[in-house]
């Protein structure tokens, strides 16, 4: 259990990792009081009490609801955090490519779904091969010929979900006669078993106001509802509708289209979804997550320089945000590739050491640069994470 393992047992799941000095120097302080100073900066820090009360809340949402829950396993990366979203009541999680998947599986995550397609036969022989080895394994296809090769890489029965394109344009069908084609490829092809659709809205979940993103999700569901009909008509199965992220978590319930959804974001936010959600319950989670950084320059008058900088933090976002309560006044802004600049706090001293806590500006990413979540509670380091999905893009 996260929290509970001796240093040891750490030092074993970490592997080559543990003898780097600064993590060693974390794993000598585990569970002493203050240990969360010692964290080597810049880091990313996990408070494990407020992801578990967001994994809670979404949890009661989805039962509210009568929904299945999915997360998105992109956003953590880890097995350790997805089996305990499973502990508390998620049915799986989704991975967004092979790579991903095939970190998550080895490390005994039991139950996937591939939200991306793939193209090409080597892709599809992974595919089947984490299919076989996986109690729980789906994959979404888009087009008859990915249809055709799952089918022929499949030694076995193979679940597929038709992708659906819902205005993003990025993956999915683009219409129901699309969809059509891709249920009678499905059709021709004894192993693969259709079970359903898969539609992300991923431009709806940054926008601002519930009403706006509620409006977006309620035109998409009409197209989304034509092209179940068409699968329908063609004769494929439609049991499973999954899709929605953490920005359209309420409006996805209220459509009643979906049977699963897929949010990912929530467990940790950052700035992005804090800006868009906050005023309203969508955005009753907590910023579990951030970047520790640390003063390391004081010498300017009017502003300090901290150890994060653009190889700290995905770029795409808006800024990072300072939320230590003594600097979340102050701007920053990057100083290049390994520092930041942060204005000074009117009126107070700052020492060089001192420690700030960044909102990333974009976690998915962000957290892609890190090779290590520190856990704490409160104060207290209490374990450190491999994230064996880190960089498996492929
Ligand atoms: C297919 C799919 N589903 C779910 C999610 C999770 O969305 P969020 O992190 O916004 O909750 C993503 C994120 O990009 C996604 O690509």
């Amino acid at each position: 259990m996260i929290g509970e393992r001796p240093a040891a047992a750490i030092a074993a799941d970490l592997g080559e990792l543990a003898h780097k000095p600064h993590v060693a120097a974390g794993l000598a302080v585990l569970g002493q009081p203050g240990s969360r100073d010692a964290i080597a900066t810049p880091a990313a820090v996990l408070d494990l009490d407020a992801f578990d009360r967001n994994v809670a809340r979404m949890g009661e949402r989805a039962r509210a609801a009568g929904l299945v829950l999915r997360p998105h396993a992109k956003s953590h990366k880890s097995a350790a955090l997805a089996l305990r979203q499973m502990a508390a009541g998620a049915v799986g999680v989704c991975c967004a490519k092979l790579a991903e998947a095939e970190a998550l599986a080895a490390a005994g995550v039991p139950s996937i779904l591939v939200t991306s397609p793939i193209a090409g036969a080597a892709s599809a022989a992974r595919a089947a091969a984490l299919a076989a080895r996986t109690t729980d394994f789906a994959i979404v296809v888009d087009h008859p010929d990915g249809a055709r090769e799952l089918g022929e890489a499949a030694g076995a029965p193979m679940t597929v979900l038709i992708d659906v394109d819902v205005g993003l344009g990025r993956t999915g069908v683009a219409s129901p006669e699309q969809a059509a084609a891709v249920v009678r490829a499905i059709a021709a092809q004894p192993m693969l078993r259709l079970r359903g659709v898969q539609a992300y809205g991923g431009q709806w979940q940054h926008l601002p106001g519930a009403n706006a993103r509620a409006a977006a999700v309620a035109d998409g569901m009409v197209h989304l509802n034509r092209v179940i009909a068409a699968i329908r008509a063609a004769g494929g199965a439609v049991e499973v509708v999954t899709g929605g992220g953490t920005g359209t978590f309420q409006a996805d319930a209220a459509q009643g289209v979906m049977t699963e959804l897929q949010p990912g974001s929530y467990a940790f936010m950052d700035r992005d979804y804090r800006e868009a959600l906050a005023a309203d319950p969508d955005g009753a989670f907590e910023q579990s997550l951030v970047v520790q950084a640390r003063v390391i320059t004081v010498n300017q008058d009017r502003w300090v320089t901290v150890d994060a900088g653009l190889k700290a933090f995905a770029t795409d976002g808006p800024l990072p945000q300072p939320l230590t309560p003594k600097f979340a006044a102050c701007a920053y802004r990057y100083f290049g590739d390994e520092q930041g600049l942060l204005m000074r706090p009117e009126g107070q001293e700052v020492a060089r050491g001192e420690r700030v806590d960044f909102a990333p500006p974009h976690i998915d990413p962000t957290l892609d640069r890190y090779e290590l979540i520190h856990v704490v509670q409160g104060e207290v380091l209490v374990d450190i994470l491999r994230l064996e999905a880190r960089g498996a893009s492929q």
